[in-house]
C-alpha cells in the first residue's frame, strides 16, 4: 500500500531518515486502522443472525475433555459441528397413552391487574390471576396441563423449572416448541417423578413475561403424603412496584396449631438473589432446588440465599404462643394461629453455607469418573451480538454463535467447572437436569449432598459440579437474571443424535429469551 504522495528527497542525512521513518509509521498506522476496520466490520457481519436459524447451529460443539470413546466412533474433534440428529425433540414426551392423574388448564391473558395488596400493574395472568394458580400433584402422576394464550402479544409458552421432564415438555420456544400464539393452544404432559418444590414460567420473551407476572408454583408432594403442614411463598417484585409474597406486599397469613411443624417453600421468581430468615423459631433447610437436605440441622443466627430462579424448603415449628415469622426484605408469611404475630427482626449479618449443611450420604454415581469435563467460564467483552455493539456476557472468551454448545451422551457422567470473572452474580440455571455441587473455589462440599438447578455463581467464584446424562434432547443452560440471558449468556447441552426441528431467529417467531 502506497497511499504516501509526499515528494522525497535524496535519503541522506538525519532529516532523510526522520522523513522516512514517520513515512512508514504512517503506512503503518493505515495499514493497522483498516485491518481494524475490516477485523471490526468482519465481526459485526459475523455476529448477525439469519433470520431463523437452528438452535443446533447456535454454538461450536463442545464434546468435553477426558471423552469416553464408546465403541471408537467417536471423533474427538472439539470443533465438529454437531452431529446430524434422527431424534427429535418432539419425540421425547411422556408415555401418549397414560391417562393424566392431574389436569389443569390455563389461560394466559395481558391485562392490568390489582394485587392482593392493592398495587395495580400491566401484567400477565393464568386463568386471571398472577402468580398463576399453584399446581399441586403426587410424586408419580402424570400431570396435564393446557395451555391457551388468550391475548399476550408475541406468543407464551410454560417451562416447568426444575423439573427433569421430557424435552418436548420443557417449554422453550424455537427450541422445544414454537410460541403459542394468541388464540392458540399446547398440551404439556409430564410425570412427576421427584417430589418437591418448583415454579413454571413462560419461556417465550422470559425477561418480560416472568416479570410481568407468566408464572406459578408447583408442588409435587411425596407419594406417601405430607408429614407436616406446608405453605408456599412465591416471591415476585413486578415493574414499579416492591416485593411480593404470593402476590402480596407486606405480611401473609398461614394458619397453623401451636406446636406444629410447617414446611415452608420459599420460591425466588425474581432475577436477582435474596435473603430469607426466620424471626420466633429456629429453621431448618429442609430441601434445595427440590431435592431433600440429608440431615438438616437447627440453623441459628444465619439468612439463606434464595439465588433467582432457585427454591429453599425451610421448616418451621410454630411456637406454643405467638407465631414465626418467614420473612424476606419486605416481606413476611407469619404461621401460627389466627390472630397469632411474631415480631420482625433484622436479617441476620451472615449467610448460611450450604456447602458444608448437613450431613453426607451415598450417591448413585461416582462423581470422581467422568466420561466428560467441561468448563463454563462467565466473562464480558466488547463486540457484537447478532449486530448489535455492546459489553456483552461471554462464555469460554466468546459470545453470540460461537458460544460452545456442550454435547453428551445418554448415561455419561459430566462434570462441568462453572466460574465467573464478569464482574456481577449469575444465577445459572441447567434445564433437564439436576447438578450435584462438589467444590467451591477447590473446596470440596461436605455436608448433605447439595443438588441444584439454579446456582448462585458471584464474581470471583467458581464451582465444580456433576450430573448424569440421563434425560435425552436439546436443553438451555443460561443465567436466570433473565436480562442476562438477553444478553447472551445462554447455551445448550445437547445429547448427540437429538435434534430440533424449531427455529429461532427474527421471523421465527420464537424468542426463549
Ligand atoms: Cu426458569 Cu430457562 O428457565
Ligand atoms: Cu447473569
Amino acid at each position: 500500500m502506497s497511499a504516501d504522495t509526499t515528494p522525497t528527497e535524496a535519503p541522506s542525512g538525519r532529516g532523510a531518515r526522520g522523513r522516512r521513518l514517520r513515512r512508514i509509521l504512517r503506512g503503518t498506522a493505515i495499514i493497522a486502522g483498516g485491518a481494524l476496520v475490516i477485523a471490526i466490520a468482519t465481526a459485526w457481519i459475523a455476529s448477525q443472525r439469519a433470520p431463523v436459524y437452528s438452535a443446533m447451529a447456535m454454538g461450536v460443539a463442545d464434546i468435553g475433555t477426558g471423552t469416553t470413546v464408546v465403541g471408537g466412533d467417536h471423533a474427538h474433534d472439539p470443533t465438529a459441528p454437531p452431529r446430524g440428529g434422527t431424534v427429535s425433540v418432539s419425540e421425547l414426551i411422556a408415555d401418549p397413552m397414560r391417562p393424566a392423574d392431574v389436569h389443569v388448564e390455563l389461560v394466559a391473558r395481558a391485562e392490568t391487574v390489582e394485587l392482593a395488596g392493592g398495587d395495580r400493574v400491566a401484567a400477565f395472568t393464568l386463568n386471571g390471576s398472577t402468580p398463576g394458580p399453584e399446581i399441586r400433584a403426587a410424586q408419580g402422576q402424570l400431570v396435564e396441563v393446557v395451555l391457551r394464550n388468550a391475548d399476550v402479544p408475541g406468543g407464551v409458552t410454560l417451562h416447568w423449572h426444575g423439573v427433569d421432564v421430557p424435552s418436548a415438555m420443557d417449554g422453550v420456544a424455537g427450541v422445544t416448541q414454537d410460541a403459542v400464539q394468541a388464540g392458540e393452544s399446547f398440551t404439556y404432559r409430564f410425570v412427576a417423578e421427584d417430589a418437591g418444590t418448583y415454579w413454571y414460567h413462560s419461556h417465550q420473551l422470559s425477561h418480560s413475561q416472568v416479570l410481568g407476572g407468566l408464572f406459578g408454583a408447583l408442588v409435587i408432594e411425596p407419594a406417601a403424603g405430607l408429614s407436616t403442614g406446608d405453605a408456599t411463598a412465591v416471591l415476585h417484585t413486578y415493574p414499579g412496584t416492591s416485593r411480593t409474597l404470593n402476590g402480596v406486599s407486606g405480611d401473609v397469613a398461614h394458619e397453623a396449631a401451636p406446636g406444629s411443624t410447617v414446611r415452608v417453600r420459599v420460591i425466588n421468581t425474581d432475577n436477582a438473589a435474596t435473603a430469607a430468615w426466620v424471626s420466633g423459631g429456629d429453621l431448618r433447610v429442609a430441601a434445595v432446588d427440590g431435592t431433600d437436605v440429608h440431615a438438616p440441622t437447627p440453623v441459628g443466627d444465619r439468612k439463606l440465599l434464595v439465588t433467582a430462579g432457585g427454591r429453599i424448603d425451610v421448616e418451621v415449628a410454630v411456637p406454643a404462643t405467638g407465631a414465626v415469622r418467614v420473612q424476606a426484605p419486605g416481606v413476611s408469611l407469619v404461621i401460627g394461629p389466627a390472630g397469632a404475630d411474631a415480631p420482625q427482626r433484622p436479617a441476620p449479618d451472615a449467610f448460611l453455607d450450604l456447602l458444608a449443611y448437613g450431613s453426607p450420604a451415598p450417591l448413585a454415581f461416582d462423581p470422581d469418573r467422568p466420561d466428560r469435563s467441561f468448563t463454563y467460564d462467565i466473562g464480558r467483552a466488547p463486540g457484537f451480538l447478532d449486530g448489535m455493539p455492546g459489553v456483552w456476557w461471554t462464555i469460554n472468551g466468546r459470545m453470540g454463535d460461537d458460544v460452545p454448545m456442550y454435547m453428551v451422551r445418554e448415561g455419561d457422567v459430566v462434570r462441568m467447572r462453572i466460574s465467573n470473572s464478569s464482574g456481577e452474580a449469575h444465577p445459572m440455571h441447567l434445564h433437564g437436569h439436576h447438578l450435584l455441587v462438589l467444590a467451591r473455589d477447590g473446596v470440596p462440599a461436605s455436608g448433605s449432598p447439595w443438588w441444584v438447578d439454579s446456582l448462585h455463581v458471584d464474581h470471583g467464584e467458581s464451582y465444580d459440579v456433576a450430573f448424569v446424562a440421563d434425560n435425552p434432547g436439546v436443553w438451555m443452560d443460561h443465567c436466570h437474571n433473565l436480562p442476562h440471558a438477553s444478553e447472551g449468556l445462554v447455551t445448550h447441552l445437547a445429547y448427540e443424535g437429538v435434534t430440533t426441528p424449531f427455529l429461532l431467529g427474527r421471523d421465527s417467531g420464537n424468542e426463549p429469551e
